[in-house]
């Protein structure tokens, strides 16, 4: 008997954005066009607009358009948003906020390693086998706490956001970093500051329940000021960290500065198992000291490439292998400005090209 395998035509989403969002998704797609014709497969490509540049165009950093299109991908590669130029008005990342909790995506895996080759770019001194992830929640806390706003005038002005964490959405978060620690065979951190914030007090309580189903996992809890710390110190200590949303965000970007460029950086916004929606987006910003060059490190975008082929659409093999491409083409000392070398994005990507090829 002859079996068939049918396969459904792949298809993604790309949310190019602002400053060097374009670049580097541009980069990423030659090389999803590079794998994919490798492998026989085709796969459906589709853009749509946020940020500054949906806000350019309709006034809005998330149109209606982007959400009828987001409902039906199966999955969204996003550049990144924001700028200077987009101060008065609607606020870029206003859009990339809006998405994340529209597609209820409360868990953003972001990790970090210093790969091989790399190791003199790591301000560290021991870099060798630095490697981690970070879990953020992704649509809770201060991010999304309502009330959000300004009042008064002059010397009386005042502003107001507001942290609230509900017990499921720690719940749900802290599960999972059990779940990857006990997975990893790792210890898990908890990172909170529980001496000063209700919010963590809650969070850390939760972390002590959600133990009991995981005897096996040591935990560890740590106040954020001194993590910070000791992230710097011994990063080695950090291999799975859960911890709320404006934590998240901020030590993810000082592991940017752990493995030589925060351009290194992927991540994968995600909720529920493999195979759901999810948002692929490197860590970093638009960055707009850079932009429109050609210099931008793709890297962060490809790895968050991998990631989504991994996730939403089971090709292991093909992630596997871009993840591959882009350690030997770091091994081979092709690099862009921000880890000390003269590649432009164009030449990291043609690298990264080459080497699938082979
Ligand atoms: P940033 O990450 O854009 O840039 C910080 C520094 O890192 C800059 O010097 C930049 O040139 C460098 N850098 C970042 N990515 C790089 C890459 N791929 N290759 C080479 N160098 C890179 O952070 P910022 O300057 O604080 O923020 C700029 C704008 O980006 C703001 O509007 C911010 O809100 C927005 N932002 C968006 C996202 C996102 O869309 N996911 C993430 C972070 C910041
Ligand atoms: C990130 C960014 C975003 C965040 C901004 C642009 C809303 O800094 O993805 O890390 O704070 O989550
Ligand atoms: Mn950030």
């Amino acid at each position: 008997m002859l079996w068939l395998k049918v396969m459904a035509t792949k298809q993604v989403l790309v949310l190019a954005g602002d400053g060097i969002g374009p670049e580097v998704t541009d980069a990423a797609l030659r090389v999803l066009g590079s794998v994919a014709k490798a492998s026989g497969s085709a796969v459906e490509v589709d853009q749509a607009l946020i940020g500054g540049a949906a806000i350019d165009v309709t006034g809005s950093p998330l149109p209606k358009e982007t959400i009828e299109k987001v409902d039906k991908a199966s999955a969204v590669l996003l550049g990144a948003v924001g700028g200077p130029r987009w101060s008065g008005g609607p606020r870029p990342e206003a859009g990339l906020l809006n998405l994340r909790r529209h597609m209820k995506l409360w868990a953003n895996l972001r990790p970090f390693e210093v790969f091989a080759g790399l190791e003199e770019r790591s301000p560290l001194k021991n870099p060798r086998g630095v490697k981690g992830l970070i879990i953020r929640e992704l649509t809770g806390g201060a991010y999304f706490g309502q009330p959000q706003e300004r009042g008064g005038e002059g010397e009386e002005s005042w502003a107001l956001d507001t942290m609230i964490y509900h017990r499921y959405e720690i719940e749900r978060i802290v599960r999972l970093g059990f779940q990857i620690a006990e997975s990893e065979n790792a210890p898990l951190t908890s990172i909170d500051k529980a001496n000063v914030l209700e919010s963590s007090r809650l969070w850390r309580e939760i972390v002590l329940e959600v133990q009991r189903d995981f005897p096996h996992v040591p935990v560890v809890h740590r106040l954020v000021d001194s993590a910070a710390m000791d992230m710097v110190l011994h990063p080695q200590e950090f291999r799975v960290v859960v911890t709320e949303n404006l934590f998240g965000d901020i030590l993810s970007d000082l592991t940017g500065g752990l493995v030589g460029s925060l351009g290194l950086l992927g991540s994968s916004s995600v909720s529920g198992a493999p195979g759901s929606p999810g948002l692929f987006e490197p860590v970093h910003g638009s960055a707009p000291d850079i932009a429109g060059q050609g210099l931008a490190n793709p890297i962060g975008t490809f790895l968050s490439l991998a990631a989504l082929m991994r996730w939403s659409w089971q090709e292991n093999q093909w992630a596997a292998n871009v993840e591959s491409a882009v350690r030997m083409v770091l091994a081979d000392g092709i690099r862009t400005r921000d880890l000390g070398g003269q590649a432009n994005t164009e030449d990291i990507t043609n690298a990264v090209i080459r080497r699938l090829e082979n």
